[in-house]
């Protein structure tokens, strides 16, 4: 290694420290969250993505469209389409998500996001980083909740997954100190770890939810996970009533397949990056990760996705249009509540419920040996209309 080599990568260190600093001190000046019951109207952007995301996305607003059909018609919600958030034109504008895009997505209050391709190290793509990644960044949506559910398990779980910082915060600005040597680098911020823990907590205590577990990795991750790990028990000291209890990140994966145990976990509070991993291993339980919807949550915007991929191979072998919506769907019951309308997310809920485990009429395959995702969406729709007779 030279001295040049040292230099180079100490002032791409010292860039990101400030970059970081600035994050910090910005969060820890924010006010408090949108009142959705203030706006008027509601706008709802709707995103398609890369591979399935466009034909999921289109069916789920189309759903989502039907649930609010009469705050449509009385002007209280406005759905609007947001093209451009498509691979091609992320890699012709050299940036995770283009200018255009952004901006079309800061005038909307909360966003219906669709998967979006990202590009990996030996893609044909370049390796910009992902539109995801980027989204929750700009739009600062350091909140990932995912809900994970099997009644008949005893299985009730949500997960507050920090969603800014950690190990993503500064993900695709590592350094290549020397062709032999490579370095990233994780962040945990005062505000933004108490800010994801006090979600979590208040969620328990709205939910009549005994338990919050944090999950770190703090006995060797000692600086940043350390902090994470203080700083939640601190904010977990204002909500005596809650249990407050601590796991590594290892023991914690092993315990969600321990059939005894897992049913005493309620509320799980954690960085990004293990939350990222267990909730797709928690979503496995439930049906896999095709059953899993996600809110992406600040305090000025939301969005609302799937927690899988784009499946560009459905899309190569032409059984996109078998793509199962059920992910956008349940993302679609949290975007209703998460904007005020509780009595259609309930509505959607039981519906889904319905189709997807009690009653499943109709049977996605991914192929032409189960039924359309168009085909499951009215399937969704006749069955909230059933339940509203
Ligand atoms: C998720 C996804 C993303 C993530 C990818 C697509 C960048 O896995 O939402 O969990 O790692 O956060
Ligand atoms: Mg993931």
């Amino acid at each position: 290694m030279t001295e040049t080599q040292v230099q180079a990568a100490v002032e791409k260190f010292e860039a990101l420290i400030r970059e970081q600093n600035e994050h910090a001190e910005r969060i820890a000046g924010q006010g408090d969250f949108v009142d959705y019951s203030t706006l008027s109207p509601i706008v709802i952007g709707v995103c398609g993505g890369d591979g399935i995301g466009p034909i999921i996305t289109k069916e789920s607003a189309r759903v989502l469209e039907y649930m609010l059909a009469d705050e449509v018609r009385a002007g209280k919600v406005v759905f609007k389409v947001i093209d451009g958030l498509t691979i091609e034109n992320r890699v012709a504008a050299g940036k995770a998500i283009p200018d255009d895009v952004l901006e079309e997505l800061k005038s909307c209050h909360v966003i219906l996001k669709g998967p979006t391709t990202t590009p990996q190290a030996g893609d044909p793509w370049p390796n910009i980083e992902s539109a995801n990644v980027a989204m929750r960044k700009a739009l600062d949506l350091f909140c990932n909740l995912r809900p994970v559910k099997v009644p008949e398990e005893g299985i009730d779980w949500t997960f507050f997954r920090e969603n800014t910082e950690g190990a993503y915060a500064v993900g695709s600005k590592g350094v290549n100190v020397t062709d032999d040597l490579a370095m990233d680098f994780v962040v945990t911020t005062t505000e933004g770890t108490r800010r994801i823990a006090k979600l979590a907590y208040d969620y328990a205590r709205r939910n009549g939810k005994e338990r919050v577990s944090i999950v770190t990795k703090a006995n060797v991750i000692k600086t940043t996970d350390g902090k994470f790990l203080r700083l939640c028990k601190e904010v977990g000291a204002d909500y005596p009533e809650i249990i407050t209890d601590e796991w590594y990140i290892d023991i914690m994966t092993a315990k969600l397949i321990d059939q005894k145990r897992r049913r005493d976990f309620k509320v799980i509070v954690l960085p990004n990056l293990y939350g990222d991993i267990i909730t797709d291993e928690a979503a496995e339980f439930q049906g896999g990760v095709g059953t899993a919807g996600s809110a992406n949550i600040g305090k000025k915007y939301a969005m609302f996705e799937a927690i899988h991929g784009s499946a560009p191979r459905m899309i190569r072998e032409g059984r996109g249009q078998y793509a199962d919506p059920c992910s956008m769907l349940r993302a679609s019951v949290m975007l209703l509540s998460h904007i005020g309308y509780q009595k259609q997310a309930d509505l959607l809920e039981n519906a889904l419920d319905i189709c997807m485990f009690k009653e499943k009429k109709l049977q996605i395959t991914g192929r032409d040996t189960g039924c359309t995702c168009a085909e499951f969406g009215d399937y969704v729709m006749q069955t909230v209309k059933g339940l509203c007779e």
